[in-house]
């Protein structure tokens, strides 16, 4: 990996400013591979040097993955005049590193929401050449029926001309009020509900559960969040020198 300044370095964990990292430098408090730093502006490979704070290791990431459990009344942007955000739920250092939610959910929809400060990564999960499934339960108003599930299976194209390619409707329970996992390769304004409000189901709840091979993790309580391991960031192709 390219050498740093070693007060970027320290920045980068934000666990503290650029100032305060050149103070921790000055007080003798930062070591490099056992010995004291010299200076603030000198450059090292946060991949191989080891750098400790007091003698904790500072926890290097070059970039950052959250899956977060979204909770319904939050905003999945970075920030927002009108209301709470997810990185509102955030605690200070996590705020600081710039994170954003790779792609959207609806205000009311819950559920699995990666954050991250990793841009190209991001932006390549979110392009349709990835083909990244997004699968949601849904609960509606009216019955779901083996009819919604070919239609969905066909590829509906709604009234308003919107062209959704095919998707999977599993339908978990049928009633007057119904449950169903929905499987789409594309990710449209308010897709799914749109597709059910088509088919006359409209949606009373909705929760993304999974992306791609990532579940959203069953430990985790609305507004809740973890760093992905190692091995969910190889799953999304997030793990690079
Ligand atoms: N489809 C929707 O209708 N809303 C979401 O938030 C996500 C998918």
């Amino acid at each position: 990996m390219e050498k740093q300044r070693l007060d970027r370095i320290l920045a980068s964990t934000g666990k503290w400013s650029r100032r305060e990292a050149k103070l921790l430098v000055k007080q003798g408090r930062v070591l490099i591979d056992g010995s004291p730093a010299a200076s603030a502006e000198e450059k090292w490979d946060p991949a191989s040097a080891v750098i400790t704070v007091d003698g904790e290791d500072i926890g290097y990431r070059q970039f950052t993955w959250l899956m977060m459990y979204k909770p319904g009344g939050v905003l999945s942007a970075t920030e927002d005049g009108k209301g709470r955000t997810v990185i509102d739920l955030l605690p200070p250092e996590l705020r600081r590193l710039g994170l954003f939610p790779v792609g959207r959910l609806d205000k009311d929809t819950e559920g699995l929401l990666l954050l991250t400060d990793d841009g190209k990564t991001a932006h390549d999960l979110l392009s349709p050449r990835h083909h990244v499934d997004k699968v949601y339960y849904a609960r509606t108003a009216g019955c779901l029926t083996e009819d919604d599930r070919a239609a969905f299976r066909a590829g509906m194209t709604l009234r308003d001309g919107l062209r959704c390619l095919p998707a999977e409707l599993e339908i978990l329970s049928a009633g007057e009020t119904s449950e169903a996992l929905v499987t789409l390769r594309e990710g449209k304004f308010h897709q799914v509900k749109r597709m059910l409000s088509a088919r006359g189901k409209p949606v009373t709840y909705l929760r993304r559960v999974r992306m791609g091979n990532l579940p959203l993790d069953p430990e985790l309580m609305p507004g809740e969040y973890r760093f992905l391991t190692t091995e969910e960031r190889e799953i999304l192709g997030a793990e690079r020198d």
